[in-house]
């Protein structure tokens, strides 16, 4: 089994930010991405609804044989928290790695939160984080244009339209004089240069991509399923939607040019 493939998913572009780190600390694991294209965004649906997408691009990743499961979605590990039961492999989700990092990071005590509005709706990062720390005070706020700047492939800290739509959600929370910020939606550390610009530098970015995959790769070393194999692992891509738009966005930020390997799928 190890030599099996980590799987990972998320509603579109997002979950990138996990695979990213995840080849930068474990290079030799091979990884299936599933992006549900077609259906971005999860962030502004009901319960039930993200529960059955959840589950059901659970089940594409076992159909291709994975030995983990990451849920590299802010909005699934907020709201669909009962599939970790139902899957038979390790499984994370993004909001436990990631409050740890930030109660780690605070110096002042205030921590901001941003994600979709059915993640800022649960609750779920405020909770994790008052149970590491209930002195810790927690201030959220959602912002659902992201993920479609962010869809959309306008990502770069230049554009005036990220600058002006980062400037109008964050605002309240550059006043609150928080010092952590945590990117609680996978999609947000694709324009992570934006933010801090205008947040400054004083302020530390909690990249739940990356904090997961930390985590992620610590499970796979304590369950002995590292991939002994010391070739270079391979990536493939499946998507629900075209596989052109996918290529693009998802070169420019992982900053290769060569993504070959993306499939279009039906769920
Ligand atoms: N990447 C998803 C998340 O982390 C958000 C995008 C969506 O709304 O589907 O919450």
């Amino acid at each position: 089994m190890s030599d099996s493939a980590i799987g990972i998913f998320d509603s579109g572009l997002g979950g990138l930010t996990a695979v990213k780190e995840l080849v930068k600390v474990l290079p030799n694991e091979n990884i299936v991405y599933f992006g549900d294209t077609a259906r971005v965004p999860y962030g502004n649906r009901s319960k039930k609804t993200i529960i059955k997408y959840a589950e059901q691009d659970a089940s594409f990743l076992l159909s291709k044989g994975v030995k983990m499961i990451i849920a590299a979605c802010g909005t699934v590990s907020s709201v669909a928290t009962g599939l970790r039961d139902t899957l038979p492999v390790p499984f994370t989700g993004v909001v436990d790695p990631t409050a740890d990092a930030a109660v780690r990071a605070t110096r002042n005590g205030k921590i901001g939160v941003i994600g979709t509005s059915a993640t800022v709706n649960s609750q779920s990062y405020k909770k994790a984080i008052l149970s590491k720390n209930e002195s810790i005070k927690v201030y959220q706020q959602d912002c659902p244009l992201f993920v479609s700047l962010v869809e959309n492939g306008f990502i770069s800290e230049e554009d005036q339209i990220v600058q002006l739509v980062v400037e109008r959600y964050l605002e309240k929370l550059k006043n609150q004089n928080i010092d952590t910020l945590i990117l609680g939606c996978t999609h947000f550390p694709i324009i992570s240069r934006a933010i801090q610009n205008y947040l400054g530098s004083s302020v530390t970015l909690i990249d739940s991509g990356k904090e997961t995959a930390l985590y992620a790769a610590e499970i796979l070393k304590q369950k002995n399923l590292l991939n002994n194999d010391k070739a270079p692992g391979e990536c493939i891509y499946y998507v629900s939607d075209t596989v052109d738009d996918f290529r693009r966005t998802a070169q420019i930020f992982l900053g290769k040019n060569d993504i070959e390997d993306v499939y279009h799928i039906t769920l």
